[in-house]
């Protein structure tokens, strides 16, 4: 059985202030006792380590939003993955729409990333989807099929207990459009089917693939009732913990049967 995953995507929100504030939120109302729902916050970059002093020991994980795929030197304004793990990261998004997107990173700059985290010990969640427009003529499997070939390229199944796969369609993220439980269902059984055909049904079985976009306490329940749905990837609504600690509770609640 898969467990669930909840991760906050803070993006470039939040103030050390009130990241902080947000975080102590999460820590007071989060049972420290729960095993049953991974929780995940991915703060900007100057807030790691502050965020992850105050999450520290309570089972909430923070992970960064981006790595660099290089070791350690000059490259001026990146991090690399070893400095995320020195500052306690568990996790990295790779691959999220809007670093495709804004700031055009290709699949190919991707897979080095995702070869590069996954060397450095990090769980990596990649993220794919397709546009409005790739939906809308009917290119949705197609784009996943191309963002999972090149993010994984050359990565062996052994790696994948390291990593988590968000399906995040780009027409839904930060529009307050959701994709409806059918079609989010649907993609990610594109998604389980795509790693029984590339690796096994045994990693298709166990990999945990993510809903994002537009994910809110009114929809959690229903997105992660899907069969193929083991988590949620969650923008705008991590950044309020009213709104974040009922979709953890509403995967607790599902996990518990
Ligand atoms: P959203 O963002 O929940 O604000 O739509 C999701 C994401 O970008 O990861």
């Amino acid at each position: 059985m898969r467990r669930f995953l909840v991760a906050g995507n803070w993006k470039m929100n939040t103030t050390k202030a009130s990241g902080s504030q947000l975080a102590q939120a999460l820590v007071a109302e989060v049972p420290k006792e729960n095993q049953a729902v991974e929780v995940l916050v991915c703060p900007p970059f100057p807030y790691l380590t502050t965020i992850g002093e105050i999450v520290k020991g309570t089972g909430i994980g923070i992970g960064a939003q981006n790595c660099s795929h290089e070791a350690p030197g000059a490259f001026t304004g990146e991090t690399a993955t070893e400095m995320l793990s020195d500052v306690g990261c568990r996790s990295v998004l790779i691959g999220h729409s809007e670093r495709r997107h804004i700031l055009k990173e290709t699949d190919a700059d991707i897979n080095l990333k995702v070869k590069k985290a996954l060397a450095a010990g990090l769980q990596v969640v990649l993220c794919v989807g397709e546009l409005q427009s790739e939906r809308e003529s009917e290119q949705t499997d197609a784009v996943l099929d191309t963002q999972m070939t090149g993010g994984l390229a050359e990565i062996d199944a052994a790696a994948f207990d390291q990593i988590v796969i968000a399906y995040e369609p780009v027409w839904a993220i930060g529009t307050g459009l959701t994709a409806s439980p059918e079609q989010a269902e649907s993609a990610h059984q594109y998604l389980r089917n795509w790693l029984k055909s590339h690796y096994s049904s045994e990693i298709a079985d166990a990999t945990r693939i993510l809903y994002g976009g537009s994910v809110k306490p009114d929809n959690a329940k229903e997105l992660l009732s899907q069969e193929n749905v083991d988590g949620a990837l969650v923008g705008g609504a991590s950044l309020k913990a009213e709104q974040f600690i009922p979709i953890i509770q509403a995967a607790v609640e599902l996990s518990a049967g």
